[in-house]
């Protein structure tokens, strides 16, 4: 009776677990696929606290305001764009919880900081797509490694590329020359006023 009971229950379990695709063909990615929406999803809210912390009065960089806002819509398109794939393979798609963001995690760090664990935290997105790549590799589906790559790859390393080279600019920008020879970058005044004009 007993065992009865749990097959049964077990048996529930699994019909409201899964519905089982019918357009289902050798797709093997189900995990690191959820785990990549979860990412996008993460990212989007990550730029959402930083735009909205740049338009604040107390701030007022409207341009950094401006490309972190268009960061946040856009990696909602790769949200969107996941979602749509996992569905046309009959993967079961699993809406994420995304982490609340501390909003005032930005305060303590420079524009410079932020730019600098903002091209980090893209070249983590950018392994675990790599990752997500190695599996369609391994289980030989040459139609989601073209999507990976089509879709996301490329993109990501133009990111990464105008993510260095305004920070480069921001530090010549805000460059001082110290009494005994050096510089260093304060990545504020004048010259980061300059730059988050050009952004705007
Ligand atoms: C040069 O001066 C700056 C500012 O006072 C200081 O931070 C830096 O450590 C100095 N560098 C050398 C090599 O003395
Ligand atoms: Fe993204």
């Amino acid at each position: 009776m007993l065992s009865k009971v749990i097959l049964l229950a077990l048996l529930v379990a699994i019909a409201s677990a899964a519905l089982q695709s019918r357009a289902r063909q050798n797709f093997n990615c189900d995990d690191l696929l959820n785990r990549q929406i979860a990412i996008e999803f993460e990212a989007s809210h990550m730029y959402l606290s930083a735009s909205n912390f740049f338009a604040h009065d107390r701030v007022a960089l409207h341009g950094f305001a401006k490309i972190f806002r268009a960061d946040w819509k856009e990696e909602l398109e790769h949200v969107e764009k996941l979602v749509n794939y996992g569905i046309m393979r009959g993967s079961n798609v699993i809406t994420p919880a995304v982490p609340k963001q501390d909003d005032a995690q930005w305060e303590s760090k420079t524009v410079c900081d932020i730019i600098h664990d903002t091209l980090n935290f893209e070249k983590k997105v950018n392994d675990h797509l790599h990752t997500l790549h190695k599996c369609a590799d391994a289980n030989y589906d040459p139609q989601f490694q073209d999507f990976i790559e089509s879709e996301f790859l490329k993109g990501q390393f133009d990111g990464n590329k105008e993510l260095a080279d305004l920070l480069t600019r921001l530090e010549r920008a805000t460059q001082v020359v110290h009494q005994n020879g050096t510089t260093t970058s304060t990545c504020d005044g004048l010259g980061l006023h300059l730059i988050d004009k050009e952004l705007q």
